[in-house]
């Protein structure tokens, strides 16, 4: 099937890398879904810079929200081909395992865990009728447990966790067509990393072989590989981005 014929939605794709993912996936001509937590001016503004394209606006965390405005979608476009969960958040920031706040690693959870797992449930259906789909989702190598640091640690149970249901689910859906696979980032520019302080990039910096932070249209072309059929034999796999970090890190 040529990208023409292609439906992708990305969740978060009102800014930083799920913004990135969907500007390429519109130059390859795929149907783009964007998608926010809220109806904001930048999706606004980024439906309009990419003409044609469809809009939809919910909070992951909302099981039924979820479902019903990809069903609205669904019976606008008949199916998602590929769904990139792309939305997340990073709360907790600490310093002493006592600083955890309950709420904050909680809404983590909600948003980066049950979120994918409300879209996959929404667009599983349809795919599972067609006898295919692909789903990326995006973890981060705060996944890994060599790279796991106190600061963000909760997020990183959030991001080990879609690693672990990347595979689970791989396993069940693959030989019904489903591919599955995750992306790892390391340290990308975004309004994510803009919260970070200065002596933690200046730390970052120091532990990356390629000296920088990464931008998020380094990171989208490798999202837009997969959702290719180039990839066709990829599935279960999670693949690390991070300028050779995970080398060097520190
Ligand atoms: N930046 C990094 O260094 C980095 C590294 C590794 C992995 N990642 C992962 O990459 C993904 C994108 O990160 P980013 O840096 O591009 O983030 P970002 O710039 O902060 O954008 C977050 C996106 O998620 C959406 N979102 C947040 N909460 C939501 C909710 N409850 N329901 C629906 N949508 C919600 C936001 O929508 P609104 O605009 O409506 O708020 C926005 O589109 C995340 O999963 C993140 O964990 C990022």
């Amino acid at each position: 099937m040529t990208t023409k014929n292609k439906v992708i939605l990305i969740t978060g794709s009102s800014r930083g890398l799920g913004k990135a993912i969907a500007i390429l996936a519109y130059r390859q001509s795929y149907r783009v879904i964007l998608h926010g937590s809220t109806d904001s001016d930048h999706l606004d503004a980024l439906q309009k810079q990419l003409p044609g394209s469809m809009k939809v606006v919910f909070d992951v965390t909302d099981k039924q929200q979820t479902y019903e405005e990809i069903q609205k979608v669904l019976k606008q476009v008949g199916a998602i081909d590929v769904l990139v969960n792309n939305a997340g958040i990073i709360l907790n920031k600490v310093k002493h395992i006592e600083d955890v706040d309950d709420e904050m690693a909680w809404q983590e959870w909600k948003v980066n865990v049950l979120g994918p797992i409300h879209c996959i449930q929404a667009v599983l259906p349809t795919m599972l009728t067609a006898g295919k789909g692909n789903v990326i989702n995006m973890a981060s190598i705060k996944a890994y447990p060599n790279f796991s640091t106190l600061s963000s640690f909760t997020y990183g149970h959030t991001k080990a966790a879609i690693l672990q249901m990347t595979k689970a689910l791989a396993k069940e859906y693959s030989p019904k067509g489903i591919r599955f696979n995750a992306i790892a980032p390391g340290y990308v520019i975004t309004d994510m990393s803009k919260q970070w302080t200065n002596e933690a990039k200046k730390r970052i910096n120091n532990g990356i072989l390629l000296d920088r932070l990464a931008n998020p249209d380094e990171i989208a072309p490798f999202v837009m590989f997969l959702a290719s059929d180039d990839s066709a034999y990829i599935t279960g796999s999670d693949f690390v981005i991070d300028g050779g970090y995970s080398i060097k890190g520190k």
